[in-house]
């Protein structure tokens, strides 16, 4: 029998599901799916519902649930944001960083987040940081170019012994939230240029990428059917318990 392929279905659930829901949400969830091996499934509630989370997902080893977003600094005055103590303190082991909607919504720059996956990493904490173009940016033909400055500037801030703890969402902001997915092949050769990029940089090559924007059950086999893609990060279709329960069971 050969091992089946580790992957990631990371939920990002933006501004949905106060904790109410995100009981219901998992309650559901958990009758509907059993845990699989090599496959991990992770949550990002918003921060209100992490602890609901965390508590409703105790005794799925396969289940782990994240914040959307951390600050760098472990304490201080910094009103409205999380600390990863704080988020570590209800059971988050996961943390989003540099979401696109974090970058071009809020300003995060890369220095922000490469200062963040330092700090997460310092924390215990999986992050999971997305990088990707804009559409003007991709007409430009700076795909590359863009991708390569955002991966480095966390290359800069994580010494190589600590790369087997990142992982990358490949994530174009064009594809997210428009039902307007990147190709299978346009997303395996971005994927492709992270990789290519980390080697050349002396990195750990096998950093799990995921690609994200705009996944749903009727594309998720086919982006998953390329081997340059260990997973994928949801926003839209991982809303409804049924519909996720659904999509995380297609790839077998
Ligand atoms: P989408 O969002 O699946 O709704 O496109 C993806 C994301 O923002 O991570």
């Amino acid at each position: 029998m050969t091992t089946p392929r580790p992957l990631i279905y990371a939920a990002n659930w933006k501004m949905h599901h106060g904790p109410g829901a995100a009981r219901g949400f998992l309650t559901r969830f958990l009758d509907l799916t059993r845990p699989v091996e090599g496959r991990s499934l992770w949550f990002f509630p918003p921060a209100v519902s992490l602890a609901a989370a965390c508590e409703a997902m105790v005794g799925r080893n396969d289940i782990s649930v994240g914040a959307q977003n951390v600050h760098w600094e472990p304490k201080g005055a910094f009103t409205g944001e999380l600390s990863l103590p704080l988020v570590t303190e209800v059971g988050a082991r996961l943390a989003l960083v540099g979401h696109s909607e974090r970058r071009h919504l809020f300003g995060e720059t890369n220095e922000q987040v490469g200062r963040k996956v330092a700090a997460a990493l310092k924390a215990g904490v999986t992050p999971l940081v997305c990088v990707g173009e804009t559409l003007a940016e991709r007409e430009a033909g700076r795909t590359e170019n863009v991708v390569v400055r955002q991966v480095d500037a966390i290359v800069e801030r994580v010494p190589a012994a600590e790369w087997h703890r990142v992982v990358i969402a490949y994530e174009p902001v064009w594809a997210i939230g428009t039902g307007k997915n990147a190709t299978p092949d346009d997303a395996a050769q971005v994927h492709h240029l992270i990789r290519f990029e980390l080697s050349r940089r002396g990195v750990e090559q096998r950093v799990p990428i995921l690609y994200g924007g705009s996944v749903n059950q009727g594309n998720v086999l086919g982006l998953l059917a390329r081997e340059e893609l260990d997973g994928v990060l949801v926003g839209g279709a991982s809303l409804d318990a049924d519909g996720w329960a659904e999509l995380v069971g297609l790839g077998g």
